[in-house]
């Protein structure tokens, strides 16, 4: 038996029975998949029996308010997909007269339906061979095969959908991408799978290689967070500025640039003032304040947004040591102040 005969074989004896494993019908179809992307079959199979009893037919869904789909998805979060769901009942309910399009390139073209789900129903209602490519897949082909390439990379993306279009039974598209997710959500398990028991441990790469609890690979993506940077550009009376060295760790340690506040939220020239971390740096000298850039500069570092505006201060005293603007041009600064410095003309 070849990789698809005995995973298909595997799946006609270890199937479970669920109710939309005894339909076509792609509304019902459709349904279980956008619950099942959020949940796993156990917990999602009250979500669908529940939506399905409320809303027999897309028509009911249609008719609903937004408020009671809402209600009956209450749990399983990401609600955008419950409001695409009703967007979508609406649009084949009143403009497709009720009639679901019938193929994969078709349904990809509705509100909240991606390459997975238009596959899934493409495959199961109406017999198209479009493969399913979920976590479970990923991780049956990416041990099955031995593929290192990254799962949620471009490339891998590519890749791993190519790989399972040539591996699925085009006679029986619906089962066979119905048999490869159950494989890997019951038998090719995230965690100790038990590989003893697999009608594939001899032809996996990943077994043979010892690289089970590897693979799939995914990169970790970075998380990158929104700063809001405020320099202050002093101008005293006697042509000074501060300017000071960034010391602590970090990719500019050691560089200069203006005094700096930081805020939560964007500041603006009707908080300017009465902002409380500028109340403390002046301590109540009196200044004159503009806005140098209207447009918010945004420095793109690799964890974090700097939104940066620069706050023009023309002031008598300097509230810290000054140095001569003329000789700002000698320090080391991050590109970011080295821009601003290029571009803005002090009045000397
Ligand atoms: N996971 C999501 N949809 C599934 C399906 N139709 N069969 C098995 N596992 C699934």
């Amino acid at each position: 038996m070849n990789f698809k005969e005995k995973l298909t074989h595997w799946y006609s004896a270890n199937k479970r029975s669920l109710p939309w494993r005894k339909t076509k019908n792609p509304y019902h179809i459709w349904l279980s998949e956008i619950i099942l992307q959020q949940t796993q079959i156990k917990q999602g199979l009250p979500y669908y029996e529940a939506f399905v009893k409320e809303f027999p037919s897309i028509f009911e869904l249609a008719k609903a308010n937004e408020q009671e789909v809402l209600k009956l998805w209450q749990g399983l979060g990401y609600y955008s997909r419950a409001r695409n769901l009703h967007f979508t009942a609406k649009y084949i309910a009143n403009e497709l007269k009720g009639v679901f399009p019938n193929n994969y390139k078709g349904l990809l073209q509705l509100k909240g339906i991606g390459d997975y789900t238009a596959s899934a129903i493409a495959s199961i209602c109406f017999d198209e061979p479009t493969a399913v490519v979920d976590g479970n897949v990923y991780r049956v082909l990416a041990r099955h095969f031995g593929i290192h390439t990254p799962i949620n990379s471009t490339k891998g993306i590519k890749e791993f959908k190519e790989l399972a279009t040539t591996l699925m039974d085009q006679s029986n598209p619906g089962d066979y991408n119905q048999a490869i997710m159950e494989f890997g959500a019951r038998q090719c398990k995230p965690q100790n799978p038990d590989c003893s028991a697999c009608p594939l441990n001899n032809s996996c790469v990943a077994l043979q290689s010892k690289t089970i609890g590897e693979l799939p690979v995914k990169l970790k993506k970075v998380k990158v967070s929104k700063k809001h940077f405020n320099f202050l550009v002093l101008i005293s009376s006697k042509g000074e500025t501060t300017f000071k060295k960034r010391t602590g760790k970090g990719i500019w340690q050691n560089l200069y640039q203006f005094p700096l506040i930081e805020t939560d939220k964007p500041l603006t020239a009707s908080s300017f003032k009465t902002n409380p971390l500028v109340q403390e740096y002046f301590k109540g000298s009196d200044f004159e304040f503009s806005l140098y850039n209207k447009d918010t500069i945004i420095h793109k570092l690799s964890h974090q947004n700097l939104h940066t505006k620069f706050w023009v201060v023309e002031i008598d005293q300097l509230p810290e040591e000054g140095i001569p603007i003329v000789d700002l041009k000698q320090f080391p600064t991050p590109i970011l102040i080295g821009n601003f410095l290029e571009e803005f003309r002090f009045p000397l």
